[in-house]
């Protein structure tokens, strides 16, 4: 019971004691009127007596047949003369502004508190339709009946009455979303959209959704970027589940653009394992190659996987230049542009040199002689593009068609030495 309600009902109680003393007319005579003053909220008016609203126009009462008595003026006008007025605001009430008070109070007592003819919800659904509140999720607010917790019963200042503007509404009791609006990426429906996404009353969609989502994205964004045609090269999750809430936040996040994680961190929380993907093809874990132990290709560390990635995209592998699938390629620069966005191309081109490589015996460029001919070795025949236990991001094991060729790099001074599957043991320096 809250201080207001222990308030009045202490006043009820002292005006029912008060009004059957006074009561000069013996109107609340236990056979006539007095069932008024027996519920527990009862109008503090009535200690006014009840000329204060009823005037007399006859003088044959009680013994007369009716229109005995004429309300001392019409409604609202009769209650605003001893209540603020509550039409003043933008939208009224409809019927607030046709002055029906008495549709939702009654003007003498009742067992709800402010006198409310229901309780709750139940006077709201005596006009409207009840089926506001039924559906397969239903908001905990509107669940408990508390519509007054958003609408305000008489006026206001936002549309459908709110109490609040949007979207203090919701923020004012999902307190902890109140902090994302500090956060390094926002996605702009959340600053006053939430009824972009969100229903406020029920919903067929978990989390009172509009739609499920990714059509819930579509709304807004266009499928053709986020999600390309199916029979292309889809990422996984975006194929499988198609569900964006796997990256993103729909809010905000600390992360541009709205991604639950760091780039490196969001993809590992699937890659640190093996997985198998829909043609049966095992993708490797990750997990022991980009340890902070390993050798980690550096723009993982410093920008994250998609350096290199685009996981929204076409291409092979979701990368975001040309590298040639399988072991083998003509070693033009052009058919590696991924490495030499960043790499300078000399390391291939370079026939003879002394500064484009450290991988060279004396001049003699050792990454030419592997690469640069029509059936060239792939980088990936030597480097693990992520990380590795040995230096140079040299892998520990390739594969070459269904063998897992084993590698092992030794790093000299200057130089270094290599066992592989491809020949014996040979070294080189510089
Ligand atoms: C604050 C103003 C107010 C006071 C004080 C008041 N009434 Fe009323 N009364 C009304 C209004 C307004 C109606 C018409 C109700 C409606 O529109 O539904 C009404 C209706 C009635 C009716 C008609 C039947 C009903 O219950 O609706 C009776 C009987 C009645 N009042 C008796 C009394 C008596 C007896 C007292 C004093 C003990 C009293 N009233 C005090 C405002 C008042
Ligand atoms: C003669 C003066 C008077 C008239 C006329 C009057 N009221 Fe009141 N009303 C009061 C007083 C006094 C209170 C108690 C103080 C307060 O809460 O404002 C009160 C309180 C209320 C409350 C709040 C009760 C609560 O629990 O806090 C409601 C609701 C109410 N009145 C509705 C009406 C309506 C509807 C009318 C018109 C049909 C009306 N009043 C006409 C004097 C009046
Ligand atoms: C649609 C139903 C509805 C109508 C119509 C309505 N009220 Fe109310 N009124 C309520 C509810 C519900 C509350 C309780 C509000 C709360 O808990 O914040 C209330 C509270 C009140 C209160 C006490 C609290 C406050 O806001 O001061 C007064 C006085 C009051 N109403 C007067 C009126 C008057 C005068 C009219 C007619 C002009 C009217 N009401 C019409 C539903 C209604
Ligand atoms: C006496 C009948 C009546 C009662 C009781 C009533 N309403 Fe209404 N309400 C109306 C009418 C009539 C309209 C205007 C027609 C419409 O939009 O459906 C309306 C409109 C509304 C609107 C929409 C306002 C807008 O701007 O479109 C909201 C929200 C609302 N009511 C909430 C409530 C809540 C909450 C309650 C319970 C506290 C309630 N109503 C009780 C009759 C009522
Ligand atoms: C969590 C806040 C919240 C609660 C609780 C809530 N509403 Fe609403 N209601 C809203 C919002 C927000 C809108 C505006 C919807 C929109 O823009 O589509 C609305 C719209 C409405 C409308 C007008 C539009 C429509 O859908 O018909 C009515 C009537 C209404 N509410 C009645 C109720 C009733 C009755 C209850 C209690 C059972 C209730 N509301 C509980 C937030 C709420
Ligand atoms: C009066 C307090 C209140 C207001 C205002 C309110 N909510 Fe809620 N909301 C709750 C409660 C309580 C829950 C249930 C939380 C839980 O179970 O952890 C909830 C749950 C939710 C959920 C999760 C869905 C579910 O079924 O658990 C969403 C989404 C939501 N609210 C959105 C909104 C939006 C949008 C608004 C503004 C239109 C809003 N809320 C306003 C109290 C409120
Ligand atoms: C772009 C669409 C979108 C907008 C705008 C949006 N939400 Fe959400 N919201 C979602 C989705 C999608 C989920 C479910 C998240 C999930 O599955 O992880 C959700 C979940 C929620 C939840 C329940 C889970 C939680 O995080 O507590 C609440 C509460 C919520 N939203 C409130 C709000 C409020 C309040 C606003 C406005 C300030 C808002 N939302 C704006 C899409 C949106
Ligand atoms: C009501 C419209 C609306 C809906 C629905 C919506 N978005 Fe957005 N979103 C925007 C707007 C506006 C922007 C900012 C402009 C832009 O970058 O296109 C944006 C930007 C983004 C961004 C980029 C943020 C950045 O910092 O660049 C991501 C990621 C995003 N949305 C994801 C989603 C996801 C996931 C969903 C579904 C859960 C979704 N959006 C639903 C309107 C929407
Ligand atoms: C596997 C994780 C993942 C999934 C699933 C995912 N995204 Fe993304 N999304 C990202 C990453 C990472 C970026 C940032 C790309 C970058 O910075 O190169 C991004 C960027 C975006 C952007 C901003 C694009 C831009 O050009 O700025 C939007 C919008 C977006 N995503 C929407 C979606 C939608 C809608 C879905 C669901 C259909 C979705 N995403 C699913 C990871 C994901
Ligand atoms: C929610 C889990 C999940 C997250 C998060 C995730 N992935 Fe994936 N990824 C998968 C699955 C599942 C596949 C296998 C798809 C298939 O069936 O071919 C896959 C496949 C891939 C492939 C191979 C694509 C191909 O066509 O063979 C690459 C590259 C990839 N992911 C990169 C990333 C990057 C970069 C990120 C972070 C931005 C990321 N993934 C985040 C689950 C995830
Ligand atoms: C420097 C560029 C680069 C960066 C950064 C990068 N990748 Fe890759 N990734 C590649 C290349 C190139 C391939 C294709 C290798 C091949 O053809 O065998 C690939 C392939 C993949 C595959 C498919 C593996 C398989 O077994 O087929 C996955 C999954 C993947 N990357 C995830 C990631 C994740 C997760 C990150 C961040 C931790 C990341 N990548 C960072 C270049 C990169
Ligand atoms: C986004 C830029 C970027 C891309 C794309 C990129 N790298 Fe790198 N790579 C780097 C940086 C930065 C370093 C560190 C160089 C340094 O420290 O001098 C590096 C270092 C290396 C190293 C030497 C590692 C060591 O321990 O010294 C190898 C080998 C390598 N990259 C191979 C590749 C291959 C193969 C590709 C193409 C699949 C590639 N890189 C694509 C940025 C990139
Ligand atoms: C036959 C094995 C092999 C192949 C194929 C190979 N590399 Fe290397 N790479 C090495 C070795 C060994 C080193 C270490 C050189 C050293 O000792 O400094 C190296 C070093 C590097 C470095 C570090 C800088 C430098 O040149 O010393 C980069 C960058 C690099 N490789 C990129 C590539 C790219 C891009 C490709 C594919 C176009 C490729 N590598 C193909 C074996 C190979």
């Amino acid at each position: 019971m809250d201080i207001r309600k222990i308030v009045v009902t202490l006043l009820s109680i002292a005006f029912v004691s008060l009004l059957q003393a006074q009561d000069p007319e013996g109107c609340l005579a236990s056979d006539c009127h007095g069932a008024y003053s027996l519920k527990e909220f009862v109008h503090p008016a009535m200690e006014d007596e009840c000329a204060s609203c009823h005037e007399s126009i006859a003088d044959n009462h009680p013994a007369g047949e009716g229109n005995e008595f004429e309300l001392t003026a019409e409604q609202p006008e009769m209650c605003y003369d001893c209540h603020d007025e509550n039409n003043t605001k933008k939208v009224l009430h409809s019927p607030v502004e046709d002055g029906e008070c008495t549709s939702c109070h009654s003007p003498h007592s009742s067992d709800n508190e402010y006198m409310l003819l229901k309780a709750k919800a139940r006077l709201c659904y005596d006009c409207h339709d009840s089926d506001i509140s039924e559906g397969k999720f239903v908001h905990k607010p509107v669940k408990d009946q508390e519509c007054i917790d958003c609408h305000s019963p008489h006026q206001s200042d936002q549309e459908y009455l709110l109490e609040r503007s949007m979207p203090e509404l919701c923020l004012d009791c999902h307190t902890d979303l109140e902090d994302v609006e500090d956060k390094e990426s926002v996605h702009p429906p959340f600053e006053d959209e939430c009824l972009a996404c969100h229903k406020p009353h029920v919903s067929s969609v978990k989390n009172l959704l509009v739609s499920r989502v990714p059509v819930l994205c579509f709304d807004c964004h266009d499928p053709e970027e986020a999600l390309p045609p199916l029979d292309m090269t889809v990422h996984g999750p975006l194929r499988e589940k198609v569900d964006c809430s796997n990256c993103h936040s729909p809010h905000g996040t600390d992360f541009e653009p709205l991604l639950l994680k760091n780039k490196a961190l969001l993809c590992m929380s699937c890659h640190n394992k093996e997985i198998k993907s829909k043609t049966g093809r095992v993708l490797a874990s990750l997990a022991n190659k980009v340890t902070k132990e390993n050798n980690v290709h550096k723009p993982i560390r410093e920008e994250g996987c998609t350096a290199c990635h685009d996981v929204h995209g076409l291409e092979r592998e979701l990368l975001t230049d040309t590298f040639p699938a399988g072991n083998y390629k003509a070693g033009r620069v052009e058919n590696y542009k991924l490495c030499f966005d960043c790499h300078k191309s000399g390391l291939l081109t370079k026939k003879e040199t002394r500064t484009a490589t450290g991988f060279r015996n004396g001049t003699e460029n050792l990454h030419y002689l592997h690469v640069n001919r029509e059936k060239g070795r792939s980088c990936i025949n030597c480097h693990d593009v992520h990380g590795s236990g040995q230096p140079f991001l040299i892998s520990e094991e390739v594969k070459f068609g269904h063998w897992n060729m084993p590698i092992v790099f030794t790093k000299t001074e200057q130089g270094g030495s290599c066992l592989a599957g491809c020949h014996e043991q040979k070294s080189y320096e510089r």
